[in-house]
């Protein structure tokens, strides 16, 4: 599509400040060399859809919203990793709380695309819900769409039904575009719904594609982009777009490929996931230069880093950590990795960072793309079951930072200094407010107390070993301003009469402090021991971290008073900082604040308690009454100029849950049997396949995907008449890392086959394809051969070549000693769940008719014990349901965990209520638990488990102990609305 200029200007309008189409905006002006115009002023506060209109634009600092510099601190969020859409705000606010200002999302294409032409934004899929819920907590959005976006989910998010089509992929295919525009049709329909322009939602970036590195420079790669970019604006996305450089190297940079003659609406990012135990890489303005050097690659645009590593994914075995899973990659990329890493983005310029992920969620169902396991925690700053790690507390303390001193969102590099060996050392300046800042990183596994030359004074700064810290001279604590100190600033706010300003490091640490006071101040220590003097229109407070040291400074010019807080890292992650129309309020003590709000002279906060926990509140003027999660406390006014409760907020009270019992068995695959009636299946019998797998010659396709089977496990009957001679079976398949292939013929086993379980090397292949071979016992006439292949999704497509159109399902099948004609039959899944979505169920025989579902008639099932030990080549299936009676004012978090001897083959998927919660191989691992999110699950109320168990025969097959594990609980929590979960339509 050809946007005409006109058009084009009537899309975008002049909203985006001096980024006029004309071209005499700030980019023209940039292009001609000319130094930027806006000045460092405070950031805007949090967004809503507040029905006003903004500008959202940039220039080669910052963005700029409404004018005002914003440095974005995001984290990447994936809502259908999330399947219990109340669960989103309890996401969204813990982000938030801890300094975010902004999330990244992925829209993936196949959890919302059952059909060509099907589109399904509803219930778990409500991205219009989740945009909402984004907004009203105060975050911008950045969209991410795709098409593609890899993101470890299957087929990198194209849908099933797209491996079956003409066309390559990711390329200006008509045929491929066609499918594309409509997917975006959808998609932006909704995020047009939401644009921060518009001032209907908080989207303020837009993704087009997803690390594109093929055909830079050909039509089929250039033609593409400018069709998504021409196609987005079209559908009235007026924000600015932008892509992500998979490998810093200048790709799709603004100019690089037809913007519909929109200069200046577009933006540059590229994607960084280096090493945790490398050194942190200089990739921004500041860095290495040259088109390879990251975003000196656009030096127009600012620096933009859409993901960075926040951890890391975990292949099936769990090669990646030796096992150990998610736990080892929040260890190894902790908080020392975060200061190390991320303080070094911000000293490169880097202005729009992205931590990929901060919650990582659960690839339920069939979402997982073939190399991954069904969590997706990722090691992120946020686990799996919404639980707050440690990883937080630096989010929190720099995301404070940014929004605190908006001086940070303009930076020039400054002279460069020298310190102490071992130290490598940043220095930037902000060149309208003079204020300078240091990162000062230790890349060595040794202390170093590091001489820095501060404002004309050289103070000892410790830098623990691996570690990093900025420090900052010349910026505003309210009306006072701060000479240096050796504690990384966190954030400051005016509280009633006072300023209040926050330093934090680690616990143990001397730190030393200098205000400017133009005479000498009052200073009482109010908390903790801290020493000060005043020489020289500085006053220096020097104290040990320990908890929360607080000193008051009162005079020396000033009359405004300022509570310095110097908090260890312990204490800041209980520090909250929420912006009202009414002013700033800082609350201290509880494990979380969600909200606050002030009504009169009441605050009202919401929010968690874990351990009881002190609550003390600092807030507007006038302000004399606090109300915690709806009761009324009795409160004290402190010297600190604080409210303090008089009594402690009680901490969680113990979750009971219950064993899982009564379980009832019943074992399937009917498919197996001679006489099973397949009539009603399709009969394989195409010729030709878009697969890129080719159609072995003389031979039916057997694709799964050519029949319009997506998704899980696929049947195939094969119908020959043997005339003898046939001594064995060869059955070629394509699986996907972990899958496998059962035969029976006639009934009888004639064995598995499993693909081998990845090493470091291998898993990182496609395809996984293999050869079966059986024997046949001979005997004339008519046989039957079913085959029953396990197939673990499709690849992704990530070097854009269209690997996700990988055959998968049976591919080609030859007999030795005789070649009788097979007429060959398949059954995949039956059509999507309405409800829950196309990644939900395979072909099984009990998914087929509802045997996972809540309600299904399963009275007439013998009931067993577990553990279980029987042998058996394939499908049995086990139900039971359970009660639960968490009390509404706890949110529990709560996981299925299944243990047995790993020496056993067998793999079981777990159906909560009939939602597919994903699939634990108990010989290959590392996942046993699984999190149940609540809404999901009903935790006051009765819920269906249905484990759908897989096994060879080789060996006994489990379960063995299966239990419901508490992975985190804290009292407060969000309003969950239980999910629809509808039972069989006919029993
Ligand atoms: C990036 C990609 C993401 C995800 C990530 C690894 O290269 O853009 O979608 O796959 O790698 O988790």
């Amino acid at each position: 599509m050809v946007l005409s200029r006109r058009t084009f200007s009537a899309i975008a309008g002049s909203a985006a400040l001096g980024l006029s189409l004309s071209g005499s905006g700030d980019c023209a002006a940039y292009a001609a060399g000319k130094a930027p115009t806006v000045p460092t002023g405070p950031a805007p506060g949090p967004p809503s859809a507040d029905r006003i209109k903004h500008t959202v634009g940039f220039d080669r600092y910052s963005m700029l919203i409404d004018g005002k510099r914003l440095v974005l601190w995001s984290g990447e969020v994936h809502p259908f990793r999330l399947p219990s859409p109340s669960l989103w705000r309890d996401v969204l606010q813990k982000l938030r709380a801890h300094g975010y200002n902004a999330i990244s999302i992925y829209v993936s294409w196949n959890y919302h695309s059952p059909a060509p032409g099907k589109y399904d934004f509803t219930g778990v899929r409500d991205l219009d819900l989740f945009l909402r819920t984004a907004a009203e907590t105060g975050l911008y959005v950045i969209l991410r769409p795709g098409p593609y976006i890899n993101a470890e989910v299957d087929a990198g998010g194209f849908p099933g039904w797209l491996t079956a089509t003409k066309g390559t992929a990711r390329t200006s295919d008509p045929t491929y575009l066609k499918y594309v525009d409509e997917w975006l049709t959808a998609v932006d329909k909704i995020a047009a719904q939401h644009l921060y322009t518009k001032g209907n939602g908080t989207i303020v970036l837009y993704q087009l594609e997803n690390e594109y590195a093929n055909n830079v420079t050909s039509s089929l790669g250039r033609d593409y982009m400018a069709h998504l970019y021409a196609k987005v604006r079209a559908d009235g996305i007026d924000v600015p777009l932008f892509h992500n450089d998979k490998g810093r190297k200048g790709y799709w940079a603004p100019g690089t490929f037809d913007t519909a003659g929109e200069k200046g609406r577009y933006l540059y990012a590229f994607d960084g996931y280096p090493s945790p135990f490398g050194q942190p890489p200089d990739w921004g303005y500041f860095g290495i230069g040259g088109t390879t050097g990251g975003s000196t690659a656009s030096p127009h645009t600012p620096g933009f880093i859409g993901e960075f590593g926040g951890g890391w994914f975990d292949p099936w075995g769990g090669v990646e950590f030796g096992g150990k899973g998610y736990a080892e990659s929040r260890r190894t990329r902790d908080a020392a990795y975060e200061r190390r890493f991320y303080l070094t983005n911000l000293a490169n310029g880097i202005k729009i960072h992205n931590v990929y992920m901060t919650f990582g969620g659960t690839s339920w169902g069939w979402l997982p793309a073939p190399i991954v396991y069904t969590s997706y925690d990722y090691g992120a700053a946020l686990d799996e079951a919404r639980q707050p790690t440690s990883k937080l507390i630096p989010m929190h303390q720099i995301g404070q930072l940014l929004h605190s001193v908006p001086d940070l969102a303009k930076l020039d590099r400054a002279a460069g200094i020298t310190v102490d060996a071992g130290i490598k050392a940043y220095h930037l300046v902000n060149p309208d407010t003079k204020a300078h800042f240091y990162v000062l990183r230790n890349d060595t596994s040794t202390e170093v107390v590091a001489s820095v030359p501060l404002a004309g004074t050289t103070v000892p700064v410790p830098v623990p070993p691996l570690e990093a810290r900025l420090l900052a001279t010349g910026i505003a604590l309210g009306r006072r301003t701060l000479r240096y100190s050796t504690a990384q600033p966190m954030l400051w706010l005016t509280a009633g009469r006072q300023d209040i300003a926050v330093f934090t490091g680690r616990s143990g640490e001397v730190t030393r402090t200098g205000l400017e006071c133009a005479s000498a101040p009052t200073v009482t220590v109010l908390e903790g021991s801290a020493g000060h003097a005043y020489a020289n229109g500085v006053l220096r407070v020097d104290a040990r971290l320990s908890g929360l040291t607080r000193v008051l400074v009162e005079g020396g010019g000033i009359s405004a008073p300022l509570l310095l807080l110097l908090a260890d890292d312990e204490t800041s992650g209980r520090l909250w900082r929420y912006e009202t129309p009414s002013g700033g309020v800082l609350v201290h003590g509880p494990a979380l604040l969600r909200t606050a709000t002030l009504s009169g002279t009441t605050v009202h906060l919401t929010g968690d308690t874990v351990k009881a926990a002190d609550l003390e509140v600092w807030g507007p003027r006038g302000m004399t009454e606090v109300v915690w999660n709806k009761g009324t406390l009795k409160t004290l006014a402190t010297k600190s100029g604080s409210l303090r409760a008089k009594q402690r907020l009680p901490g969680v009270a113990g979750v009971q849950l219950p064993a899982l019992t009564n379980w009832r068995r019943y074992a399937e695959n009917p498919e197996s049997a001679p006489d099973y009636g397949d009539s009603g299946w399709k009969v394989a019998n195409k010729t030709s396949s878009y697969s890129i797998t080719p159609v072995p010659p003389g031979q039916p396709v057997l694709f799964a995907d050519d029949y319009g089977y997506h998704y899980g496990d696929v049947w195939y009957r094969g119908h020959f008449t043997n005339t003898g001679g046939a001594d064995s079976v060869s059955l070629t398949y394509h699986s996907g890392a972990q899958g496998l292939l059962m035969a029976w013929l006639d009934g009888k086993a004639l064995g598995t086959h499993r693909m081998p379980v990845p090493d470091k090397k291998t898993v990182r292949q496609g395809s996984w394809a293999a050869t079966a071979t059986f024997a046949v016992p001979g005997k004339a006439g008519s046989r039957v051969l079913s085959v029953l292949v396990r197939r673990m999704q499709h690849d992704e497509d990530g070097a854009a070549k269209d690997t996700h159109k990988v055959a998968r399902g049976l591919a080609a099948v030859t007999f030795d000693g005789a070649s009788p004609v097979v007429t060959w039959r398949i059954r995949g899944e039956v059509a999507a769940d309405p409800v829950r979505g196309p990644v939900n169920n395979g072909g099984l025989y009990g998914e087929r008719h509802g045997w996972h579902l809540p309600g299904f008639a399963d009275s007439g099932w013998k009931v067993v014990d577990f553990p279980r030990a029987e042998r058996r080549q394939g499908v049995v299936w086990y139900r039971t349901d359970f009660r639960l009676a968490v009390d509404t004012a706890v949110d529990a978090s709560i996981g299925l965990t299944l243990t047995d001897d790993p020496a056993r083959a067998y793999r079981v998927q777990i159906f909560l209520n009939g939602w597919n919660m994903g699939q634990y191989i108990n010989d290959v691992g590392p996942q046993h638990t699984f999190v149940l999110p609540n809404g999901l699950l009903r935790t006051r109320g009765l819920n269906t488990l249905a484990l759908a168990v897989l096994s060879d025969g080789n060996t006994p097959a489990g379960p063995g102990e299966v239990k419901l594990t508490l992975l985190g609980s804290a009292a407060g929590g969000v309003p969950v609305t239980t999910v629809d979960s509808p039972g069989p339509t006919t029993a």
